[in-house]
């Protein structure tokens, strides 16, 4: 089985700010849950190079003719962030490299041929900040509400594509195909947009001196959405290697924040069926959040870099926290004073101390192995296999926060069953007991490792090195990894603490 998902390209106007690690840290979770389950995953993200807004900051810089070396220098900022983050993407695609462009001009070239694509004048307004052309109800007292401006006015000849062509095949889609936008409340809002507002859209700009040239004609460049979007298929080896794309080609998921569920609802799956070709399977819309109740700005300075969070706090940590703290589809707000908490109470203390606590009482000798069977073992076979069972739904639903409740449950059970059976007095009173209640406790400490790794895939290589098991165990399939083997880990090595006390 494959399973193929993109984040949005991200504009590189800027430094990527913890917004932005948002979505991709998400989707790094899902890849890695994926790739659990044993499934060919391929994970794409890159940069979305043809903006103006790209260009006036290169402007800004004294760059302006050199446009390239400034994306250039950009775009590897925002990829070292992604490495230092530990993102596990498979590609990584810049729409201003050679296999995009071609991409784009087989699309286009595949649209214009269906007949979809007209010329004609553009009058009305257009966002730089959203990259789109708005209309007069868009807009609350005359400015963009997303980025508080006044747009600008444009009357510029436009090569338009009939996108209104498919507003009743699209609507078809979405009621025959209830995941296609999530969550539902997306799903509404999408419809009410296709219904009243979708209409044939501009996909060229004629007064823009950098993009990719329109294959028709030479003195336009392809709008920088229409041009976007592409990156999902040039990406994957449209247009550059055919073999790959149908392989990956239609995407599991495209993940988006709430901001451009439009533009990946409405106009590009209309994209697609202009050009013939498959839809995504679903795209999943996030919420946005706040730092400390207020918007990330940059004339607040708030955005703050998501690498020194990491530094300070440890990249596990901040995944956790995001996904812990912000339920999946609604907003929330980033608060360090909860970060803290967090790291303290669930990682620190819940987590890291549950682990050494069962390393450090299995140091001791164990004994020999116990060919009676532990009566401890039935209950606790029944909750990891009830965890596993809550972990696949939730994983499966993008419910993060439900998973993370599950493994947390089984930790505090197995915190619960230290306090009950008193290990550190059996291994001097009843020396078959403590074997069985120490196998039991390595076996759970064992399944945690497992159930933390989308989540902490850092904490669980820790957890791991501390732990010898059997090969005939580790050489088991993931999914048979995942039951219950009593005898599993032979000895463990103790290491240092998993979340050592917070400096910051
Ligand atoms: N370049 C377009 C996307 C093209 S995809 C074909 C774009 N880029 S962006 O740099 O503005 O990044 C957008 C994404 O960053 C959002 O959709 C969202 O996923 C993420 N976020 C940006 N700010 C955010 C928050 N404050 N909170 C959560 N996510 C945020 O739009």
């Amino acid at each position: 089985m494959k399973f193929t998902l993109t984040t949005p390209i991200y504009y590189i106007n800027d430094k990527p700010h913890i917004g932005h690690a948002y979505t991709t840290i998400v989707a790094d979770i899902i890849a890695r849950y994926h790739r659990l389950k044993g499934e060919d995953v391929f994970f794409l993200t890159g940069t979305d190079e043809n903006s103006q807004k790209n260009i006036e900051a290169a402007e800004k810089l004294g760059k302006g003719d050199r446009i390239q070396e400034y994306l250039d220098e950009q775009s590897a900022v925002w990829r070292s962030t992604w490495e230092k983050l530990g993102i596990t993407n498979t590609d990584f695609i810049r729409t201003t490299e050679s296999r995009h462009i071609a991409g784009v001009e087989k699309f286009f070239n595949a649209v214009y041929e269906r007949g979809d694509i007209y010329k004609g004048t553009y009058r009305g307004y257009y966002c730089a900040g959203c990259e789109a052309f708005v209309n007069e109800s868009d807009l609350v007292d005359g400015l963009c509400p997303l980025h508080k401006k006044k747009p600008d006015t444009i009357e510029e000849e436009n090569y338009f594509f009939s996108a209104s062509k498919y507003r009743d095949a699209l609507l078809e889609h979405i009621e025959k195909h209830p995941e296609f936008v999530q969550p539902q409340s997306r799903r509404n809002e999408i419809i009410n947009y296709i219904q009243n507002h979708f209409t044939d859209i501009s996909i060229s700009r004629q007064s823009l001196k950098w993009g990719i040239p329109l294959p028709i004609d030479k003195t336009h460049v392809v709008y920088v959405w229409f041009d976007a979007l592409i990156n999902y298929l040039t990406g994957i080896g449209y247009g550059t290697n055919d073999e790959m794309f149908e392989k990956y080609w239609p995407a599991e998921l495209h993940l988006v924040g709430k901001d451009i569920i439009k533009f990946h609802c409405a106009l590009w799956p209309a994209m697609l069926m202009s050009a013939g070709l498959p839809l995504p399977k679903q795209v999943f819309a996030h919420g946005f959040f706040t730092i400390d109740g207020d918007k990330i700005s940059k004339s607040l300075g708030n955005s703050i870099d998501p690498v020194e969070i990491a530094n300070q706090y440890g990249r596990d940590p901040l995944r956790y926290f995001l996904v812990r703290e912000i339920p999946f589809g609604s907003d929330g707000d980033f608060s360090f004073t909860r970060l803290k908490e967090r790291y303290t109470s669930d990682l620190a203390k819940g987590l890291g101390n549950f682990v050494s606590r069962v390393v450090a009482l299995a140091a001791k000798d164990r004994g020999e192995q116990i060919d009676e069977h532990n009566p401890d073992e039935d209950e606790v076979k029944k909750i990891a296999s009830a965890t596993w069972d809550t972990w696949e739904t939730s994983l499966q639903n993008y419910e993060f926060g439900n998973a993370l409740d599950a493994i947390w449950h089984l930790i505090s059970w197995g915190d619960t069953y230290i306090e009950k059976t008193k290990p550190w007095a059996l291994a001097k009173e009843n020396r078959a007991r403590y074997r069985h209640v120490i196998d039991l406790l390595l076996e759970l400490v064992r399944h945690t490792s497992l159930l933390i790794q989308p989540f902490l895939p850092e904490t669980t290589t820790k957890i791991t090195e501390q732990l010898v098991v059997i090969p005939y165990v580790e050489a088991l399939s993931s999914k048979k990894k995942k039951e219950w083997h009593n005898d599993a880990v032979v000895s463990v090595k103790r290491g240092t603490a998993l979340f050592p006390p917070l400096d910051v």
